[in-house]
């Protein structure tokens, strides 16, 4: 038959499927996420099959040596103290910064969160005021008095060695205030992973058990992005970019790979997709309900977001991919 192009020449074998291949996803693309807890002799994922694990801080050396065995670069880091409290974010002997020291010298670039909802009282991300504000539901989180904040949380983890401080919270102009307050202490060469385009996403449910972080009044949709917003998006990426940020970060990925997309024609810089826990959830529980093939969904969702642009996944998927199951 007069057929121009046969596209299936390049689908013939295994090994012509595997010598065209565009798009790779290795460990060292993978940013596995840990949550620091008090205790000792902790290791236990929240909820079981959740994918999400929680270690107290003498765990954190062996679980580094089975991240650079199963070839990763980095590593995560959330604290979840068991009281909650404004003074622990920004306690330099804190359950981040000791992990943080803990991995000294292990050869991992360590990432950490900076917000301040795991230990704000209420579950914001932000210093809350009730009452008359700008808010849209009541009371508001106050933008720079959160911000100052979030510095003084920053510089303390760099202080500890964090190498990557990776703010989350959404709130406007932190970028540059914190990176002029890790240049005034001296830490010009912590850098600086910005959650630039974050969504008030249904996605992050399994998160807030594990991290303990759900808001306890309100929902996040005052600081957070509306999914539905495309240009705003751009503008909070291209605020990030001007403000400093060495790499900016989208989350949720799948839901947001055009964003990615965009994010990558427009900017040079690297960027980071946070794959979060009710993504997970999602392969995991189709799988567990025998309707699709948990390998090679979760293979399939980390090329996609891989193709998008990104350059690192923050993902729940690493043990799997660690062991070969992946
Ligand atoms: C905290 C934070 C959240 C996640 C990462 N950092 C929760 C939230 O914003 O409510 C979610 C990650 C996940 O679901 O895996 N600001």
């Amino acid at each position: 038959m007069p057929i121009q192009n046969r596209l299936r020449r390049l689908r013939k074998s295994e090994s012509v499927l595997r010598l065209f291949t565009e798009t790779e996803v290795t460990a060292r693309n993978l940013i596995p996420v840990w949550f620091i807890v008090d205790g000792h002799g902790v290791a236990e994922e929240v909820p079981p099959g959740g994918g999400m694990w929680r270690y107290s801080v003498d765990q954190v050396p062996a679980q580094a040596k089975r991240a650079k065995a199963g070839g990763a670069e980095g590593v995560m880091l959330f604290g979840v103290p068991e009281t909650k409290g404004m003074h622990h974010a920004v306690d330099p002997n804190g359950l981040v910064a000791s992990a943080a020291r803990a991995l000294k010298g292990m050869g991992l670039t360590v990432f950490a969160d900076v917000c301040l909802c795991s230990y704000t009282p209420d579950g914001h991300c932000g210093v809350w005021h009730e009452g008359a504000g700008h808010g849209i539901d009541g009371g508001h989180v106050d933008n720079d008095a959160s911000v100052a904040m979030l510095a003084k949380m920053a510089v303390m983890l760099a202080a500890a060695g964090v190498d990557v401080v990776s703010p989350s919270d959404m709130m406007d102009g932190r970028i540059g205030v914190i990176r002029k307050a890790l240049d005034d202490a001296g830490f010009e060469y912590t850098l600086l992973c910005s959650y630039a385009a974050k969504m008030a996403s249904a996605f992050y449910g399994p998160f807030r058990l594990a991290a303990e972080s759900a808001p306890q009044h309100g929902d996040r949709r005052g600081y957070q992005m509306n999914p539905a917003n495309r240009r705003e998006a751009r503008r909070e990426v291209e605020a990030d970019v001007m403000e400093g940020a060495d790499m900016i970060l989208v989350k949720p990925a799948l839901t947001n790979l055009d964003l990615i997309r965009e994010a990558r024609d427009r900017w040079d810089l690297p960027i980071v997709a946070y794959q979060v826990s009710g993504e997970y959830a999602m392969v995991r529980e189709a799988a567990n309900a025998g309707r699709i093939d948990f390998a090679r969904a979760a293979r399939e969702t980390l090329v996609s977001i891989k193709r998008a642009g990104a350059d690192l996944i923050v993902t729940y998927l690493t043990d799997d991919v660690w062991a070969g199951r992946v």
